[in-house]
């Protein structure tokens, strides 16, 4: 069974959504690491909870962006990790990490890529008029918040949104679609074709959502 590295950098959330969707049984791998560039990130104490292995790499502790990855490469390794998925992990990993694990990781972004890319999204899409926005996970290429989409849900925006309720929002279809996109990768209904996507999973076309309600 695939082992999967999950690094973090804060609350840890979206990692409480795959640990539970392992528990329920509907994630085939298992967690073998929690990795956060954080000392007292509090997703650690959710690692601690799940009884799961869990370490800090701080960035301040190692030379250069090219050590801090070499040790992240080091840990994933020796827990038997083969996939990574980024939770909230707040930095910008090299060229070369990317491309050693291409395929091989995995990033959730708060809007529907390639719209909004980068921190500080909601703010943007408030700011911006648009209706819906949603959330996407996608494989881990070298440019920020760029690579194939794997899986998104979209995600309306109502009036009176503020950067928080819209947040807030938006974390709940995170939730539903990290486990699920990340349970297709690892049970292998996942392939990367010329930069994109192919799925083999049931695609809903009955459904639509539309803000304002009609
Ligand atoms: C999420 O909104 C995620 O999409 C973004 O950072 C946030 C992390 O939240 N990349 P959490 O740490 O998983 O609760």
């Amino acid at each position: 069974m695939t082992r999967i590295a999950v690094f973090i950098s804060g609350r840890g959330s979206n990692l409480q959504a795959l640990i539970d969707a392992r528990a329920r049984g509907d994630l085939a791998g298992d967690i073998g690491v929690v990795v956060s560039s954080r000392t007292g990130a509090p997703g650690l104490e959710r690692a601690r909870k799940a009884g799961l292995h869990h370490c800090v790499v701080e960035p301040a502790d190692h030379a250069s962006r090219e050590a801090f990855d070499a040790e992240l490469d080091r840990v994933a390794k020796q827990t038997g990790c083969g996939l990574i998925c980024l939770a909230g992990f707040m930095r910008i990993l090299t060229p070369g990490f990317a491309q050693a694990w291409r395929d091989r990781i995995l990033n959730i972004h708060p809007a529907l890529l390639p719209a909004f890319p980068g921190t500080d999204c909601h703010r943007r899409v408030l700011d911006s008029g648009v209706m819906i926005t949603g959330c996407t996970v996608h494989f881990v290429r070298p440019q920020v918040d760029a690579g194939p989409i794997i899986a998104q849900a979209a995600v309306p925006v109502l009036p009176g949104d503020d950067e928080k309720s819209l947040a807030d929002r938006v974390l709940v279809a995170e939730h539903r679609i990290y486990p699920l996109a990340l349970d297709l990768v690892l049970q292998g209904r996942v392939r990367v074709i010329e930069e994109r996507v192919v799925v083999d999973a049931p695609v809903r076309s009955d459904d639509m959502l539309v803000n304002p309600a009609p």
